[in-house]
């Protein structure tokens, strides 16, 4: 932690209140919501860590630039002002806002995916692989095997295998490949970054076969505050250019500038090659927008523009964001709690197997955790394990994943660590209560993304 300052690199100045609940309260809340935390409602909530999308507290200077809104329907001086951050951030010479970052995977998928092809990741996370499959491409995952081992330890959990890609070259030809869809600091890994190393050797593997690098931009402030940590050779390096130097690795980015860039709403599509920039321009303007705003508001341009150069502005910004997160990681190994190792960039994944080791997953542990979480204390985690999963379209079976996690998602700027310690402080309790917790009954099943609206009873 050689960059973090001591306490948060900035003071409040703007408050929201946040309503207080009984534990009675939250039982009835709980139940009405059919056990399943998507489905309360937020004014219910006390620390709210379902998601670190679109949730981070904006500055002074981003609410200042949300009046400075020009709401042109064409060339709007915000669009100028997002796309000049991208490029002097990003380094990329072409820039398409979207109104999020699926509608980024949205676009791309559509230009450069054709009925048989393969797209290689570093796991997946889900709008990308259904805009992959939608486009008639199948994701094939080339993540190193430790990323699928909670509890291995490993600095970059995030590296693609190479061996594997090569493999699936062999297989299918890099003619059936179009782009490989690289994530940094990948979500469904638990936040973990990928190395500076791995994404030069990824480069070089394909240069030799003539293949594209497309990068999920979506966290790479956050790794690149892990390979300066981590990886030899960066310790004298800004964020600012470490930055800049995964992204020389890539081709074009898809991001979502929901997280890394402080605002509510936004993303974009950028790349470098003309020809594909004049494809997705008009695909733009079918599904998103006119190319200069591309579902946004003038005024939410703004803020992406001032938030991408606010989250490499200094490295406290980030080395703060991420000892928060490490902060609580390190309260809950302390105390033996199971979570997912190394601790991550964006949150804590609590390996709901091994906390509910006696419930089994057809009994949902991971959903079972998330909602006893929140009548224990009003905090509000995700599922990321056998819901999420859905079932074999084949078997008509649940999946099973490796994976059965609770997130705690830690929204930047929102939460001081005092709430890092009533987190704590509540998965700790709960885990000496554990034996109580019996599992859940899925009552309603919705077909598609079942875990936005499936509804349960308590076992
Ligand atoms: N890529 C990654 C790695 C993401 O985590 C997300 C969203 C997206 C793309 C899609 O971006 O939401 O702006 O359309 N992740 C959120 C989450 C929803 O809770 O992790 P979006």
């Amino acid at each position: 932690m050689m960059n973090a300052p001591q306490a948060e690199p900035f003071k409040i100045k703007v408050v929201e209140p946040i309503k207080m609940t009984t534990r009675e309260y939250r039982m009835a809340a709980m139940k009405e919501a059919g056990y399943n935390t998507y489905l309360l409602k937020s004014e219910d909530v006390y620390i709210d860590l379902l998601t670190d999308s679109g949730t981070s507290a904006m500055s002074d200077s981003q609410w200042a630039g949300m009046m400075l809104g020009d709401e042109a329907y064409a060339g709007s001086r915000n669009f100028f002002n997002m796309e000049k951050a991208v490029q002097e951030v990003y380094g990329f010479k072409y820039v398409i806002p979207t109104h999020q970052g699926r509608g980024a995977e949205h676009i791309l998928s559509k230009c450069a995916i054709r009925q048989g092809d393969y797209i290689p990741g570093n796991m997946y996370f889900p709008s990308t692989r259904v805009h992959q499959e939608l486009a008639g491409g199948t994701f094939v995952d080339i993540i190193v095997d430790e990323a699928h081992e909670p509890d291995v330890n490993h600095p970059f959990k995030g590296n693609v295998d190479l061996s594997k890609l090569e493999k699936l070259i062999a297989e299918v030809g890099a003619k059936r490949i179009p782009y490989i869809h690289i994530a940094t600091c990948v979500n469904m890994a638990g936040g973990q970054p990928i190395s500076m190393a791995n994404l030069a050797g990824l480069r070089e593997l394909c240069n030799k076969y003539k293949l594209r690098i497309v990068l999920d931009n979506t966290r790479t402030v956050e790794n690149a505050y892990f390979i300066k940590e981590r990886e030899p050779g960066f310790q004298n390096k800004s964020i600012k250019e470490i930055v800049r130097e995964i992204c020389s690795h890539a081709d074009a980015v898809t991001m979502s500038c929901k997280k890394d860039s402080l605002v509510n709403i936004g993303g974009f599509l950028a790349m470098n090659d003309e020809h594909f920039y004049r494809k997705a321009q008009s695909l733009c303007i079918i599904y998103e927008g006119l190319h200069t705003y591309g579902g946004l508001a003038g005024r939410d341009m703004e803020a992406v523009a001032r938030g991408i150069y606010e989250s490499v502005a200094d490295d406290f910004h980030i080395a703060w964001r991420i000892e928060q997160v490490q902060y609580l990681g390190e309260r809950l190994i302390r105390a033996g709690i199971p979570i997912v190792l190394p601790v991550g960039g964006h949150g804590i994944f609590i390996d709901a197997k091994k906390f509910l080791s006696h419930v089994s997953q057809d009994k949902f542990p991971a959903e079972t955790l998330a909602a006893a979480l929140y009548v224990e204390s009003g905090v509000r985690g995700m599922e990321s394990g056998t819901v999420s999963a859905g079932r074999d379209k084949k078997t008509g079976e649940h999946k099973y994943p490796k994976l059965e996690l609770l997130r705690l998602a830690i929204p930047r700027r929102v939460y001081t660590n005092s709430h890092m310690n009533v987190v704590a402080d509540a998965v700790i309790k709960l885990y000496d209560k554990r034996k109580a917790l019996k599992g859940l009954k899925m009552t309603f099943e919705p077909e598609e993304m079942r875990f936005f609206h499936a509804r349960f009873e308590n076992l």
